[in-house]
């Protein structure tokens, strides 16, 4: 029977990380897989979670099972950062669990959406590939309106259009901060425009807060998602510590549910752990443990917080000379300023992205999209005279 199986893709983005590791050429630049890097290329482990690592393996007394909700400690470690430090719960209505990855956080807050009665999926394109994945795997119908124009600029009225098209019990992925792969976010006022029409057609948002911190600091990073909190009675947040905490191999995240009231959670809830439990039972501690460890004290929290604004800063630094270089041959680098975290398109043809990457030794996924963090000060010139190349004539 299983010889019947037919072959399947490898994963486009991750099979690039073998390509370029397979690559003996000295300068080649990996602009793939969405990891922070320093300016020389590093992608080290946080200092805060260094520590957290070491107090851990000092007190860690035992490695008994935790439970599908895996450690609830780190669930509600995070709660101030992501919903407001005043009220982290909003009055009791939220509750979350551990997950493996922002991806189990994707596939279980989907889950729970389909679970619950929700037939299709509106999601702005392009999104992170594997969202589409996700939603195939799970049966779910998947609607897409264009998430930015051609001019590099949210696409609201497409977004607009598609909120008016959906039925009442249909779910609406966003990305919360640092779109993947764009760039390009919703501002404040977009998000205040947004979040009303969710409420005002019976939508189901799920959120997708994978780069907390890398937009615009915590707080400004955590607006939209708020902003819909605030205004629809149902909801559900997927989350990553993968990139703000440079767990990535990991895997730590966790999915937060959103009641109307807090009396309806505990039965919300139960369905994410029946769910994780059939799935991968519970998550994995390793990372989590860190982060609450992180979490519980203020001089390491001081820390992390420190090194997030240090690759912000980074990142912004590389986006500006993107932009100060204007045009690359065809392309305007411009908009890649003003854009947000670790991505933003380059507008190529699959042929121009083979040749960034056949004749220059430039490995960016097949979309066009780049890692911004995989630009130094030392390689970016050489990337934008490599855009020019392949786009010139
Ligand atoms: C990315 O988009 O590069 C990251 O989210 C890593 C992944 O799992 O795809």
């Amino acid at each position: 029977m299983l010889d019947t199986l037919p072959q399947q893709p490898a994963d486009a983005l991750l099979a690039l990380i073998k390509l370029h590791n397979a690559d003996p050429r000295a300068d080649k630049i990996d602009l793939g897989v969405g990891v922070y890097r320093t300016d020389s290329g590093a992608t080290p482990v946080f200092a805060a979670i260094k520590a957290a690592e070491r107090k851990l393996l000092e007190t860690q007394d035992s490695k008994a099972y935790l439970g599908p909700e895996g450690d609830m400690g780190f669930v509600h470690a995070l709660m101030p950062y992501i919903f407001g430090a005043s009220d982290p719960t909003l009055g009791g209505r939220i509750e979350g669990m551990q997950t493996p990855g922002g991806t189990g956080a994707v596939r279980l807050a989907l889950a729970l959406a389909k679970r619950a009665g929700a037939a299709r999926v509106w999601m702005g394109t392009p999104s992170w590939p594997n969202h589409a994945q996700i939603v195939a795997d799970l049966g779910i119908e998947l609607k897409g309106f264009v998430h930015a124009t051609n001019a590099g600029r949210v696409d609201m009225d497409s977004l607009r259009f598609a909120l008016g098209q959906a039925a009442p019990g249909d779910a609406v992925l966003l990305h919360g901060c640092c779109h993947n792969p764009s760039g390009i976010d919703y501002s404040p006022e977009q998000w205040d425009e947004i979040a009303p029409l969710l409420a005002a057609k019976g939508l189901l948002p799920i959120i997708d807060l994978a780069y907390q911190g890398l937009g615009h600091g915590m707080e400004a990073d955590a607006y939209g998602a708020r902003r819909v909190l605030a205004e629809v009675p149902e909801a559900l947040v997927a989350y990553s510590c993968d990139k703000n905490f440079g767990l990535y191999r990991d895997r730590v995240g966790a999915v937060y549910v959103m009641m109307e009231r807090p009396d309806q959670l505990g039965a919300a809830l139960s369905n994410g752990h029946a769910l994780a439990r059939a799935s991968w039972s519970m998550p994995p501690d390793h990372g989590a443990a860190a982060v609450r460890l992180v979490l519980e004290e203020p001089a390491l929290v001081a820390d992390w917080l420190a090194e997030l604004d240090t690759m912000r800063e980074r990142m912004r630094q590389v986006r500006a000379k993107l932009a100060e270089a204007g045009h690359a041959g065809a392309v305007d680098l411009t908009p890649m300023g003003g854009q947000n975290g670790l991505f933003s398109i380059v507008p190529l043809s699959p042929e121009q992205v083979l040749a960034m990457r056949e004749k220059h030794a430039v490995y960016m996924a097949g979309s066009g999209r780049i890692n911004v963090a995989g630009l130094t000060m030392g390689n970016i010139d050489r990337f934008i005279a490599a855009v020019a190349d392949v786009t010139a004539g």
